[in-house]
């Protein structure tokens, strides 16, 4: 207990807005279940958030099983981490609320995500959608998590969660921990096959610019045979062949091998037999995570147990977080 209570504490969270993608996995996931070992972990699903976008209920519950399923198959072990689902810890929303209270229109209005999303769905520019960095402020805070490993698209709501966490130990006293941001130096930034200036996303609408976890072989080694290279004709990593360079990093985080190394193996060698590589360790890796997928999913009263575990254990730390929130704005106990 004495060891665990040293330990640093680190909390992350992923929407249930499908399967999660190759990028997913070798930028966050995979890294989650390694630091497992060296930190007090919370993974959260995070299905509150996925209501900023209208959803089918019957496949948002679906969705939020199977993304806990592929964190459990993907190396999340409940016997080490807490893992769990935010609707399930209510404390969130009810920190949220406070937190909206001491967060500035001013702030929420320069959300990058916030402007981007409305002007990409301008029918549905819900109160949810604004106020979405006051529900993640609640997440992190609420668990006084010192590292939260996001991709860079969740930078600027961190550091918005930093500064709601200061002006309320400033207006009250100190009572949050000042979250900080979690970089792993291993995990290529992985980029979409068919257009590697932007990041893989399992949203674009070219299904050939992703991978699935879910995928099988011969759709990933299809994928893979598809991806966008250049005309040079030589595995050689470089700003200006960024399809390249993006397959050899894919290459690198599964095998671990250098870029040089990489480039040495492949010399003289034409980029079909180097697609077929990258795809091969792909497929290995992917095939161990597909047989406990479908092992978990397949053992649904295992699944619920899990996660119900996992929500009594988050939320009696949420529960006093709160508590001593409610006392310091001045609620009634
Ligand atoms: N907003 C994050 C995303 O869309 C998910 C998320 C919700 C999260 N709450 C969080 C990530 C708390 C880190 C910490 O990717």
């Amino acid at each position: 207990m004495e060891q665990q209570a040293a330990k640093k504490r680190i909390l992350s969270g992923i929407q249930p807005t499908g399967t999660f993608t190759l990028g997913n996995y070798i930028g966050a996931v995979r890294n989650w279940s390694r630091m497992q070992e060296e930190y007090e972990c919370l993974y959260m699903v995070a299905n509150l958030h996925a209501l900023t976008v209208r959803q089918d209920p019957a496949a948002l519950r679906r969705q939020t099983r199977e993304s806990a399923a592929l964190l459990l198959a993907c190396g999340i072990d409940p016997a080490k981490s807490i893992l769990f689902v935010q609707s399930q810890v209510p404390a969130h929303c009810e920190l949220s609320w406070v937190l909206s209270c001491c967060t500035q229109f001013g702030e929420l209005s320069r959300m990058t995500q916030f402007k981007d999303k409305s002007a990409k769905h301008p029918e549905n520019v819900n109160a949810g959608l604004f106020t979405y960095p006051c529900l993640m402020a609640a997440d992190i805070l609420i668990y006084n998590a010192d590292l939260v490993p996001v991709g860079a698209d969740q930078n600027q709501h961190l550091e918005l969660a930093r500064n709601v966490a200061q002006r309320f130990n400033n207006n009250y006293s100190p009572t949050f921990t000042l979250p900080e941001g979690y970089n792993p130096k291993t995990g290529a930034r992985v980029r979409s096959l068919q257009e590697p200036a932007k990041k893989m996303s399992k949203s674009d609408t070219n299904a050939n610019a992703y991978i699935l976890l879910t995928d099988d072989a011969d759709t990933v080694l299809r994928k893979f045979k598809r991806a966008v290279t250049d005309s040079e004709g030589a595995v050689r990593a470089a700003e200006d062949k960024p399809g390249v360079t993006n397959l050899m990093g894919i290459y690198s985080a599964l095998t671990g091998k250098g870029l040089d190394a990489i480039e040495a193996e492949f010399a003289g060698q034409g980029y079909g037999v180097f697609k077929e590589a990258v795809a091969g360790v792909v497929i290995d890796a992917l095939r161990p995570i597909q047989a406990e997928y479908a092992r978990v999913l397949a053992d649904k009263e295992y699944l619920d147990r899990v996660l119900a575990e996992g929500a009594a254990a988050a939320g009696r730390i949420a529960g006093r977080t709160l508590a001593k929130v409610y006392r310091k704005v001045g609620m009634l106990q």
